[in-house]
C-alpha cells in the first residue's frame, strides 16, 4: 500500500500520499491541501518545500553528495570539460563523439554579437557592475532573435540554447573591456570555450596573447562545478519567471540578477572583500572569527555556510585543490590565500561553527583563484553565472516538459491591516 501522510485539523483527518525520490528522499505532496483543508502552508526561505521532481541534480547535504545526472561531480571536474558537462545537464547523457561534435560546433559558431548590442555598452554609465550589463544585454537578445523565442518549439529552443552558451562570454568579456576603456575584442573560434573567453579578457590588440593552458583548465573546472545545483535562488527564479511560458532569454536574464546578491553568487566577490578587510586590518584572524560569533555583530564569515550543505561541500574540496595548483603555477604569493586557509584552518575547529555545520562552501577559494588568474573582482559573479547557465537552461527546459506545469504562483498569510476607510488628505493629522 502507498504510504500516506496524515494532517488532522478541525477534528477531520486529511491524507496526502507522498512523492518519493531516487535516493529514497521523501516529500509530502500538498498540492490538494488548500482545496481539500482550506488551509495553506507557511515556510519562509522555503526550508521545508520542495518546489517540483527533477531528473537533473542531486545532493546530498549531509554527506556532502553532488551529481549531475547521476555522475559524480569529482568524476566530471577530473575527467569532463565544460560543453561535455553542459550538454550532459541539458540533454540528460553523456554525448556520442557526434553530438559532442555538433553542440561544440554550435555553441562555438554563436559567439558573435550583433554588432548593435555594442551600442548598449555605450549606453551604460563608466565602469557599470558588469552583472547588471550581463543581466541586460542577455534580456536584450530577446529583441535581437524575436523571432525565435518561442518555449515550445524545440528547433527554436535548441538554437536559443547555443546563442546562450555561446554568447555568455563575449557579452561578459565586453564587459569588463568596456570599463577599463579597451576595444571589444571579435571572439576566436579556434580556441576552445575558456581560451577564447581569456583572450577576449586579457588580450589586446598591440600584442600577441596565448592562452596558458593551466588558466584555461583551471576555468573549465570551476565552470563545471558551478554549472548546476538543484532549485538554489536564483535557479528558482529562472524557474519561476520561465513558468509564466516567458523565453529563456528572459528568464537567465532574471537568474543573473538572482545569482547577484552577496548571500548567493555574489558570495566570492564578499570572501575577497572580506579577506582584503582582514588583511588591511593587519591579519587578525581571531578578530574576524569573534566578529563572526557574535550574535549583535552583523558580520558572517562570508564563503561558510550553506543551506543545503550542512557537513561539507564537495566542491569546495575540488577548488582548494585546484587552487594550490594555480597558485603553484603562476608563483604570485597572495597574501589573502594565507589568510583563507588560516581562517579555514581556525574556523573549521571552531565549536559555533562545528555546531551550527558551517563549512567553506563553493565560494571560499573560487575568488582567489579567479584574482590569481587576473580576473578583477567584480567580474566573479559574471563566471558563477557562466557556469550556471547549462543549469539554468537545463531546468528551464525540464520545467516547460514538465507534466505538471502550472505557472508559479505561491500563496501568503496577509498579516497587514484589517478593512478601513479611506482618509481624505485633510483629514489627516
Ligand atoms: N558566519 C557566521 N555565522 C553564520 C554564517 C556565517 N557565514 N552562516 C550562518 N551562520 C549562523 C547564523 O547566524 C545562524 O545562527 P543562529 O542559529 O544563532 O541564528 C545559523 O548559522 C544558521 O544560519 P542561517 O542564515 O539561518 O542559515 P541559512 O541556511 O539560511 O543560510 C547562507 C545559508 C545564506 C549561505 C549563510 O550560511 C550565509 O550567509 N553564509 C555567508 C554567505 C555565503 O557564503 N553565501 C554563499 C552560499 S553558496 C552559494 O550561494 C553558491
Amino acid at each position: 500500500m502507498t504510504e500516506k501522510v496524515a494532517i488532522t485539523f478541525q477534528g477531520k483527518t486529511f491524507e496526502f500520499p507522498l512523492v518519493e525520490g531516487t535516493f529514497g528522499e521523501k516529500g509530502i505532496d500538498i498540492s490538494t491541501l488548500r482545496s481539500t483543508t482550506g488551509l495553506v502552508t507557511f515556510d519562509p526561505g522555503y526550508m521545508s518545500t520542495g518546489s517540483c521532481t527533477s531528473d537533473i541534480t542531486f545532493l546530498d547535504g549531509e554527506k556532502g553528495i553532488l551529481l549531475y545526472r547521476g555522475i559524480p561531480i569529482e568524476q566530471l571536474a577530473d575527467k569532463s570539460n565544460f560543453v561535455e558537462t553542459a550538454y550532459l545537464l541539458i540533454h540528460g547523457e553523456l554525448p556520442t563523439k557526434d553530438e559532442l561534435s555538433y553542440f561544440n560546433h554550435h555553441v562555438v559558431h554563436h559567439s558573435m554579437l550583433h554588432e548593435a548590442i555594442k551600442n548598449l555598452y555605450d549606453g551604460f554609465p563608466n565602469n557599470p557592475h558588469p552583472m547588471a550589463v550581463a543581466s541586460a544585454v542577455v534580456g536584450s537578445l530577446a529583441t535581437f532573435y524575436q523571432n525565435e523565442i518561442s518555449v515550445r518549439d524545440e528547433r527554436e529552443i535548441e538554437i536559443t540554447i547555443h546563442r546562450l552558451l555561446a554568447k555568455l562570454p563575449t557579452i561578459a568579456a565586453y564587459s569588463y573591456k568596456k570599463s577599463i576603456g579597451q576595444p571589444l575584442p571579435y571572439p576566436d573560434n579556434a580556441l576552445g570555450y575558456c581560451g577564447n573567453f581569456l583572450k577576449m579578457m586579457f588580450s589586446t590588440p598591440c600584442e600577441p596573447y596565448e592562452v596558458d593552458p593551466v588558466a584555461a583548465k583551471a576555468l573549465d573546472v570551476l565552470l563545471i562545478l558551478h554549472a548546476d545545483h538543484e532549485q538554489n535562488c536564483s535557479t528558482s527564479t529562472v524557474r519561476l519567471v520561465g513558468s509564466s511560458m516567458s523565453n529563456l532569454f528572459a528568464s537567465v536574464s532574471a537568474g543573473i540578477y538572482a545569482l547577484w546578491g552577496p548571500l548567493h553568487g555574489g558570495a566570492n566577490q564578499a570572501v575577497i572583500e572580506m579577506l582584503e578587510a582582514i588583511h588591511q586590518d593587519g591579519g587578525d584572524i581571531d578578530k574576524y572569527v569573534a566578529k563572526a560569533k557574535d550574535a549583535n555583530d552583523p558580520f558572517r564569515l562570508m564563503g561558510f555556510g550553506h543551506r543545503v550543505y550542512k557537513n561539507f561541500d564537495p566542491r569546495s574540496k575540488i577548488i582548494k585543490k585546484l587552487a594550490h595548483q594555480v597558485f603553484e603555477k603562476v608563483k604570485v604569493h597572495d597574501p589573502l590565500f594565507e589568510i583563507a586557509l588560516k581562517l579555514e584552518d581556525i574556523a573549521t575547529r571552531d565549536e559555533y561553527f562545528l555546531e551550527k555545520k558551517l563549512y567553506p562552501n563553493v565560494d571560499f577559494y573560487s575568488g582567489l583563484i579567479y584574482k590569481a588568474l587576473g580576473f578583477p573582482v567584480p567580474m566573479f559573479p559574471v563566471l558563477f553565472a557562466m557556469g550556471r547557465l547549462p543549469g539554468w537552461i537545463a531546468q528551464w527546459k525540464e520545467l516547460q516538459a514538465d507534466k505538471d506545469f502550472k505557472i508559479g504562483r505561491p500563496r501568503q498569510i496577509y498579516t497587514g491591516k484589517s478593512t478601513r476607510d479611506y482618509v481624505p488628505l485633510t483629514d489627516r493629522g
